[in-house]
């Protein structure tokens, strides 16, 4: 085995898609799955690698520092690929401490079992961490966030995550660990956990439910395919030199309310109703606290300094989305069983 790559968080969503991208094009790496598969974890995301020789699963809290540092000295790991997080910023209103205590207790449990483990070769390892574009805060009509934009978060989630990036810096600075950041605009895609805005519509459309919209809809995202963003972490992992950030986005910026109106066209399309009757299920609901108005990343480092681009229009990854949820019906029903249900009536009772 050429590496041996820790990778956190690979049941999630955009973990899975990472798993998969490294156990398929890199035969000779070692891939091993760190999840504690909280609600958001499944392994179900990965039934299509599960079997191979270069993959493992270990299931695992970030947050227990001694089971860390074990891991890391059975495995000698060469890399780790950091996705582990609570993810969901309306959770992290409701519990601010898990936030805090994966997003940055976890994170710096990860960079010191590192540091540790990587004495006197720090220059042959390399701790990639994945952030969001959040941790800027938000913007007004205009501009974009580049990699210089200073961080302003405004969410609990955003704030843990603000916190993990400058532990991660404070190791390349302090330390001399080789560390990569990158920071991407929201995914979309399959195997994307229905508590989030496209697949939660997705679920609700089908099911001839509301559609709850926050405040006026008009709070804007930057919307990237989940492979695309997979792609971006395979290029910076590989090619970015050490203690660099990079900007990943689609420049595909969506008012959410136009959003939602595209995807009741497409479901209507596939789930032969007719065109724009999904629309009514359309309801305006007590906004987000801290809602960011705005965000749009300027990835022009990333896409001349490493060339990456993104690969597909919005319209078409959006339509291949909705088919994946349509065709895969049982996990859907998965996901969304017992407390699925209880989250959601919490959730949205009040709005
Ligand atoms: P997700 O919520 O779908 O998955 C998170 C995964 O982490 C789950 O499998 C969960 O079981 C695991 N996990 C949570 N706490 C853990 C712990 N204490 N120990 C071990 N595993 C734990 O999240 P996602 O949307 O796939 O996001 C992955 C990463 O990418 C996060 O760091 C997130 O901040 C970042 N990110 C997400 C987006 C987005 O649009 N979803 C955009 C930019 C960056
Ligand atoms: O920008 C990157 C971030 O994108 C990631 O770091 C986060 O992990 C990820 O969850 C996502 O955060 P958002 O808060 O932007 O995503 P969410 O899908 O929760 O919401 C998208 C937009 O839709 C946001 O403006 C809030 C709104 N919304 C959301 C939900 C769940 C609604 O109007 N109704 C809803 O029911």
């Amino acid at each position: 085995m050429k590496k041996r790559i820790l990778i956190t968080g690979g049941a999630g969503f955009i973990g899975s898609h990472v798993v998969r991208r490294f156990v398929k094009s890199y035969p000779d790496y070692k891939i091993v799955n760190l999840d504690k598969l909280t609600y958001a974890g499944n392994l179900l995301n990965l039934v299509d690698v599960e079997g191979e020789d270069n993959y493992e699963f270990v299931k695992g809290d970030i947050v227990d520092a001694d089971f860390i540092t074990e891991l890391f000295h059975v495995n000698q790991f060469d890399a780790v690929i950091h996705l582990a997080a609570e993810s969901h910023v309306d959770r992290s209103i409701a519990s601010p401490m898990e936030f805090v205590m994966t997003n940055v207790i976890g994170t710096v449990n990860l960079l010191n079992a590192a540091k540790e483990s990587w004495k006197g070769e720090y220059s042959q390892k390399r701790f990639y961490h994945v952030s969001t574009d959040e941790v800027y805060g938000a913007l007004g009509e205009v501009g974009m966030f580049t990699e210089a934009t200073a961080y302003d978060p405004h969410s609990p989630y955003s704030a843990s995550k603000a916190s993990s990036d400058h532990f991660v810096r404070a190791y390349h600075d302090t330390y001399g660990l080789d560390v990569v950041i990158s920071n991407c605009s929201n995914n979309y895609g399959s195997h994307h956990f229905p508590e989030k805005l496209i697949p939660l519509a997705i679920n609700n459309i089908k099911n001839n439910k509301a559609v709850p919209v926050y405040g006026k809809g008009e709070n804007v995202r930057d919307w990237l395919w989940v492979e695309d963003h997979a792609r971006a972490i395979d290029v910076i992992f590989h090619q970015a030199k050490t203690g660099e950030t990079y900007n990943i986005g689609g420049h595909n910026e969506w008012k959410n309310i136009d959003l939602i109106k595209l995807l009741c066209k497409i479901m209507d399309n596939k789930l032969g109703r007719e065109v724009g009757s999904s629309e009514q299920l359309i309801t305006y609901v007590t906004d987000r606290a801290g809602h960011d108005l705005r965000y749009a990343i300027d990835s022009s480092k990333l896409q001349e300094k490493l060339g990456w681009v993104p690969s597909l229009r919005f319209e078409e990854g959006l339509e291949k989305t909705v088919e994946w949820y349509l065709e895969n019906e049982q996990w859907l029903n998965d996901v969304t069983s017992s407390n699925y249900q209880s989250y959601y009536e919490t959730q949205y009772a009040e709005r």
